[in-house]
Order: C-alpha cells, then structure tokens, then sequence
C-alpha cells in the first residue's frame, strides 16, 4: 500500500509538473514585435557619440561596405578620402560646389558624379559618370543629419579634426537588435530593399550600375542558376563584369524562405 501511495504521488506530482511546465515553462510562441524607431536627440549628442552613429551607418543601413572594401577594388578606399579632397576640388575635372573637405564628402554621397575618382567610372563613360548611387535617395534614403554623421566618421576615420557640426534636428534610429532573429521579409521587394540589392543592380525600381541589368533576368537564367548566383557569386561570373564585387554572404545572411522568394520573383523578371 505504501508503495503504491508512493508511485500514485509520484506520478500526480509528475503529472502536475508536466501540466505546469507546459502551461508556464514552454515560451509562447509569438510574433516579434516591430522594432520601435528610437529618436537619438542630437543636441545632446557629443562629438564621440555623433561619429559612432556615423560608423554604425557606413557598415550598416548605409550600405557603404558593400563596395567599398579590400575585396572586389571596384571603390576606392576612404581612409584618405579626407585627405585627398583639397586634391578632388582643385582638380580640373572636379565639377562640384564644395570648397572644403566636409563639404566634399558630403557631396560625394549625394552627388557622387561631381567628381569621379579616375579609373572608378561607369564603364564606357571615360570616368564622367559614377556607378554609386545617389545616397539620399532610393532604398537607402539616408536623411540629411545622417550624411552629416558620416561625414563626421570619415573626417575621424582619416585622422582629422571633425569639421560638421552636429545638427539640431533629432535623427531617427532603428535600435541594435538584441540577439533576437529578425522575422522573414514578406516581399521579394522588401528583401531586395533591405539587402541592397539595387545599390549594384537595376532592379524593382532602384537604378545601380556596378552588376548586370536584373530585369530581364528570368529570360536568361533558369532558377537553379540564380540561386547559385545568389550564394555562390564566384562561381560564374557574368559575362563582362568583375568577380569579388557581389557580396558572398548572403548565403548566411538569407532565411530559405526569402532566397526561394528571391529566386522565384528573379525568374519571373522577364522584361517589357
Ligand atoms: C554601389 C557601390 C557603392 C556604394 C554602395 C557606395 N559607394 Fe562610394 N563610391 C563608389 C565608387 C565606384 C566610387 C568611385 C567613383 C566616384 O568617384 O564616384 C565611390 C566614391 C566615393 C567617395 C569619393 C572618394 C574619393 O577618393 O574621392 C566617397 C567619399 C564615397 N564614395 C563615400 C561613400 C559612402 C559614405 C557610402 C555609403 C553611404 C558609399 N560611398 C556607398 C561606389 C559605392
Ligand atoms: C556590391 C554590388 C552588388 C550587390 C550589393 C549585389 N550584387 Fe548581384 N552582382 C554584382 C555583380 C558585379 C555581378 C556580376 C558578377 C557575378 O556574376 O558575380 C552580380 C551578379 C548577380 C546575378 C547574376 C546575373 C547574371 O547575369 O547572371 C544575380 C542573379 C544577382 N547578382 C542577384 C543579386 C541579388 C538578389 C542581390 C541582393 C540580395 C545582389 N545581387 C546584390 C554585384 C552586386
């Protein structure tokens, strides 16, 4: 009789720890909240704070990194761009409006064919016309006192005295995620946006020069090619463009779901 009060006991508790658990232990599952823009107030913002915000933009939403980098050489690097731009203005090719280094900068994120580093140029356009995009427009869209933060960080980066003033306006940041996966993108334009993808390629809307033309790409390309351009850039190159350029992370950086979302909107891009 003990015994068998003893294994009732044991198995009430344990069921009654198996109900508990469930009903407490196991998280809920339940969508990520949208992440809350956080205004950053400048006014309050020192000098140091102003050009890590600059930094944190150059590798992340500003996309910056994508090209310029050791790897593909397609754009210069800009440890020296602050220093070389006394050079920039009084070159006679220079065809911009800025008459000091923060002021060259600047417009070189918003006006990049002002001046275009020799050797950079669209191809076939003798080094008139730059393949960056316009920064302040298209999916990157970055706003004014962004810019300036940038600048900020590239005046720092080159080892100068930061020039820009810190604006009074209030600069809008998305926060640092905290470790949490983010939730899939819903749409291929969504995904495209986010990665960046027009920053290099003409595609849904976006306007970029260094990579092919992707709007008729479905006519050229079956799916198991594209997904394979996707992940695996170097494999094969398409025909007239460098190699080391596209970035080859987005293996790691894509859920399956957005690459097959991807590779299903590419191939269905059969041109006019
Ligand atoms: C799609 C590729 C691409 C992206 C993205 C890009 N750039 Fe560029 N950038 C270039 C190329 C190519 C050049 C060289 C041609 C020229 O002078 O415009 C250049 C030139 C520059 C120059 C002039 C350098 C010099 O030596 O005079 C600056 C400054 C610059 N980029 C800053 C930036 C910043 C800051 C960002 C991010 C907000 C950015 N770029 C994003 C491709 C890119
Ligand atoms: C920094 C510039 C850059 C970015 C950003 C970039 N690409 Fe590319 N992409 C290139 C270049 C250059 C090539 C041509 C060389 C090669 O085939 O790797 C290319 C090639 C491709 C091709 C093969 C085209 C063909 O004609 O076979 C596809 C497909 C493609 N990219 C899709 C994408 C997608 C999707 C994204 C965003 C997730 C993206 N790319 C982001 C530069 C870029």
């Amino acid at each position: 009789m003990r015994t068998f009060l003893a294994v009732v006991s044991f198995s009430l508790l344990t069921v009654g720890f198996f109900a508990a658990y469930s009903n407490y232990g196991i998280p809920q599952i339940e969508p990520a909240p949208p992440p809350e823009v956080e205004e950053l107030d400048l006014a309050a913002m020192s000098m140091d704070e102003f050009v890590a915000l600059g930094a944190r933009l150059y590798q992340g939403r500003g996309t910056c990194t994508l090209c310029h980098t050791e790897l593909g050489g397609r754009a210069p690097l800009l440890e020296e761009a602050a220093a070389v731009a006394a050079e920039r203005i009084a070159d006679e090719r220079y065809q911009g409006e800025a008459d000091d280094a923060a002021g060259y900068l600047y417009e070189s994120m918003v006006a990049p064919s002002a001046y275009v580093v020799a050797g950079f140029g669209k191809s076939g356009t003798g080094d008139t016309v730059s393949p960056m995009p316009n920064m302040a427009t298209g999916s990157v869209g970055l706003s004014e006192p962004e810019i300036r933060a940038i600048v900020a960080f590239l005046q720092d980066l080159g080892g100068f005295e930061v020039t820009v003033e810190i604006p009074t306006e209030a600069v809008e940041e998305a926060p640092e995620e905290a470790g949490e996966p983010r939730p899939p993108f819903a749409t291929p334009e969504e995904a495209i946006a986010e990665f960046a993808c027009g920053a290099c390629h003409k595609l849904a809307g976006e306007e970029g020069e260094l990579g092919p033309d992707l709007t008729s790409i479905g006519a050229r390309r079956a799916k198991d090619d594209l997904r394979r351009a996707i992940l695996q850039p170097n494999a094969d190159i398409a025909e007239g463009f460098e190699p080391d350029l596209m970035p080859d992370d987005y293996g790691e950086q894509l859920y399956a779901v957005e690459l097959e979302m991807l590779v299903d909107y590419l191939a269905g891009l059969k041109g006019p």
